[in-house]
């Protein structure tokens, strides 16, 4: 199977895979600037960093994969919030994805730079209303997926719904770890996927 590329944006990643956010140092600049270098997007997991080690950590991923897209993952109920956002717009990040609750301001932060804004979202309304704020693309997680989640769904029932409901890109998340979850993510409507767990287990997390 050829895998398609993934479009967010501007943003064009030759391998549809997306290294999801891990918090506590699970996934830093190593990690995400790894996954960059080989044509995916990797997230620096932003929630509870300090800004000043938020910079450091951005402009050492972008040493690390000058060319690669390197985004920030940032959960909406942890502390500085804002904070952390417009952090990494300053610093030029390519995209922020949030999960673990919701914000609609967010938009606006990220549009006055041209910034993707990808929420994570666990159902199609939530994917409507995030396309009608002005979302880039949306990650579906479901059920499998790591962290903190909002729905005990399976995300390969949730995809399909999204799919037909949002023109954006739709990410499916939980339980891809290898190739197959990957075609299979794509065959229920998925542009690409995100991937946290496999990728806690590599020398770069
Ligand atoms: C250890 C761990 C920490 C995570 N931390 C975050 C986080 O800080 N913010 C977030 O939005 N998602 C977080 N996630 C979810 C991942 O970004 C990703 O969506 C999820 O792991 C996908 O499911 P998988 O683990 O089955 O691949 C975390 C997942 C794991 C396993």
């Amino acid at each position: 199977m050829k895998l398609p590329e993934l479009k967010i944006g501007k943003l064009v990643a030759k391998v549809p895979i997306i290294q999801g956010g891990m918090a506590i140092r699970l996934s830093t600049a190593r990690l995400a600037a790894a996954v960059a270098n080989e044509g995916g997007i990797g997230l620096i997991a932003a929630s509870g960093m300090p800004f000043e080690e938020l910079r450091y950590e951005i402009r050492l991923a972008r040493k690390l994969s000058p060319r690669g897209i390197i985004g920030i993952n940032v959960m909406v109920a942890a502390r500085e919030f804002k904070g952390i956002v417009t952090t990494a717009i300053e610093e030029g990040i390519d995209l922020v994805v949030a999960g673990a609750g919701f914000s609609r301001d967010m938009f606006a932060w990220g549009k006055a730079s041209g910034t993707p804004i990808v929420p994570i979202v666990s159902s199609a309304k939530l994917a409507k209303i995030s396309q009608s704020l002005g979302a880039s693309a949306v990650v579906v997680e479901g059920a499998e997926a790591g962290g903190h989640l909002g729905t005990n769904r399976s995300s390969r029932l949730i995809v399909p719904e999204v799919r037909a409901a949002v023109d954006i890109p739709v990410i499916g998340a939980g339980g891809v770890l290898y190739g197959k979850d990957v075609a299979e993510m794509l065959r229920l409507g998925a542009s690409g996927v995100q991937m946290g767990s496999r990728f806690a287990a590599s020398v770069e997390s």
